[in-house]
C-alpha cells in the first residue's frame, strides 16, 4: 500500500510559531508531529509516501526528511502550491499512486493506537475505501459521518452547523484504487473555498461503493492550536515514552527523575533537575538552577539556567534563563526568555510577532 502524507496548510492559527515553517514540523515530545504520523505509516507497512507540501516553507520539510531513508522509508515530493483544499493535494497524488491501494494521512492528526490494525482491516476487508472515525462532544469543525437506523454509513458532511452524529472524521483515508480521483475532477469548492475529501468520499458513496470505517481506539489529536500543541506533547509522553532513556550525559549533582528522554550530546548540568514525562533533545543544554517538571519537552540545542518550567514545548535553539516559573507554554524557536531587572526603565521588555500572546504573571 503506498502512502500519502499531506504536508501543506497555512497553519494560521499557530502563528507565529508557523511564520518559519510548516506546523506539521513543531517538535512534540521529541519529534515533528508529521513524524510521528510517518512512522505511524511505515509501522503499518507503508513505505513508499509521497508527501505534498504547501507554501510555509517546504524546503524545511525536504531538509528535514530527505529521502525518508533514515527512517526506513522512501519518500517522492509533491508541490501543492496554494492549498486550494485535501481533496486538491490528494489528486496531486495521482500519477504517484497510479491504481494501487494507498492511504492519505494528514500531517497534523496523530492517534494514540497507530495505524496498523486499522491498515490491516482494509487490506483484509472488500471495502472500496475506508475512512477512520472518532466520537467527540463538538464535531461542528470537523467533518461528520450519517448513519442510517441500522448503523450503517450512509453519508459524509463537512464541518455541519447541525451535526447529524457525534462521529468527527480523523484525517486517514485508505482507497483500494484510483476511482477517488475521478470524483475529485468533479468537485466544486466548497463554502470556505476548497476543494473537500469529505465531499469526494461523499461522492463515492452516492456512487454506491463500499466504504468501511473504523472507529479510533484512545485519544486522536488534530494539532491546529497552541493548546492542541500542549495535549499532544502530553499525550505522546504519556503514550509512547515509556521509560527512562539517557543517552546524553547527566551531571553529578543532577537529578533525573521518571520516565525522561535525554537524546544524545544532550547534557542536564549539575544543579538541574528534570522530572519526567519530559523530552531532552539532542544538543539541549539543562544548566544549573533549572528545573524541568512533567510534561515539559525541550528542543534540540535549547538552553535552560535558573528558570522552572512545566507542561510547555521549548522548540529548537531557544534559550531561557533566569527567567522565572513558566507553564503551559509554547516557546518557538531560537526564541530568548530571559530577565529585565537591574535594567531601566522599569517594565517588561517585549518582542512579538503577530498574533503571539503573552501572559503575564503579575
Ligand atoms: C480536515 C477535514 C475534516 C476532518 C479534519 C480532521 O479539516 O476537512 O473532515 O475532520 O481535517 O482533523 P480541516 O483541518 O481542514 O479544517
Amino acid at each position: 500500500m503506498k502512502g500519502v502524507l499531506l504536508h501543506g496548510g497555512l497553519g494560521t492559527r499557530l502563528r507565529p510559531l508557523t511564520h518559519t515553517g510548516p506546523k506539521q514540523l513543531i517538535r512534540v515530545a521529541g519529534k515533528p508531529v508529521s513524524q510521528w504520523v510517518l512512522e505511524d505509516m511505515r509501522d503499518a507497512g507503508v513505505r513508499d509516501i509521497a508527501v505534498i507540501l504547501g507554501t510555509l516553507s517546504p524546503l524545511r520539510v525536504v531538509e528535514y526528511y530527505g529521502d525518508g531513508g533514515w527512517l526506513g522509508v522512501r519518500i517522492t515530493y509533491i508541490y501543492q502550491g496554494y492549498p486550494y483544499g485535501l481533496a486538491h493535494a490528494v489528486y496531486l497524488a495521482r500519477s504517484f499512486v497510479r491504481d494501487e491501494p494507498f492511504i492519505v494521512c494528514l500531517g497534523d492528526n496523530i492517534i494514540a493506537s497507530g495505524l496498523k490494525e486499522y491498515v490491516k482491516a482494509f487490506e483484509e476487508s472488500d471495502a472500496d475505501a475506508m475512512i477512520l472515525l472518532a466520537r467527540v462532544p463538538d464535531p461542528r469543525r470537523f467533518g461528520v459521518a450519517v448513519f442510517d437506523e441500522k448503523g450503517r454509513l450512509v453519508g459524509l458532511v463537512e464541518k455541519p452547523k447541525k451535526p447529524p452524529s457525534n462521529y468527527a472524521l480523523v484525517g486517514v483515508y485508505m482507497f483500494r484504487d484510483g476511482t477517488v480521483f475521478e470524483e475529485i475532477e468533479k468537485l466544486r469548492p466548497s463554502w470556505r473555498g476548497e476543494l473537500e475529501i469529505t465531499d469526494a468520499l461523499q461522492a463515492l458513496i452516492r456512487r454506491g461503493l463500499k466504504i468501511s470505517y473504523a472507529v479510533v481506539k484512545g485519544w486522536w489529536k488534530d494539532t491546529g492550536t497552541p493548546s492542541d500543541i500542549l495535549d499532544a506533547n502530553r499525550l505522546l509522553l504519556d503514550e509512547r515514552v515509556k521509560e527512562q532513556r539517557i543517552e546524553g550525559r547527566v551531571e553529578e549533582g543532577a537529578r533525573v527523575e521518571g520516565r525522561v528522554v535525554v537524546e544524545e550530546d544532550a547534557v542536564v548540568e549539575k544543579g538541574a533537575v528534570v522530572r519526567g514525562p519530559a523530552y531532552i533533545c539532542r544538543g539541549a543544554r539543562i544548566g544549573e538552577g533549572a528545573y524541568i517538571g512533567p510534561y515539559t519537552s525541550i528542543g534540540v540545542g535549547a538552553v535552560l539556567r535558573r528558570v522552572e518550567i512545566e507542561n510547555s514545548v521549548v522548540m529548537d535553539g531557544a534559550r531561557l534563563e533566569d527567567a522565572g516559573r513558566i507553564v503551559d507554554s509554547l516557546i518557538g524557536s531560537e526564541a530568548v526568555v530571559t530577565t529585565a531587572r537591574g535594567l531601566l526603565p522599569h517594565g517588561h521588555r517585549l518582542v512579538i510577532g503577530e498574533r503571539g500572546r503573552v501572559m503575564l504573571h503579575l
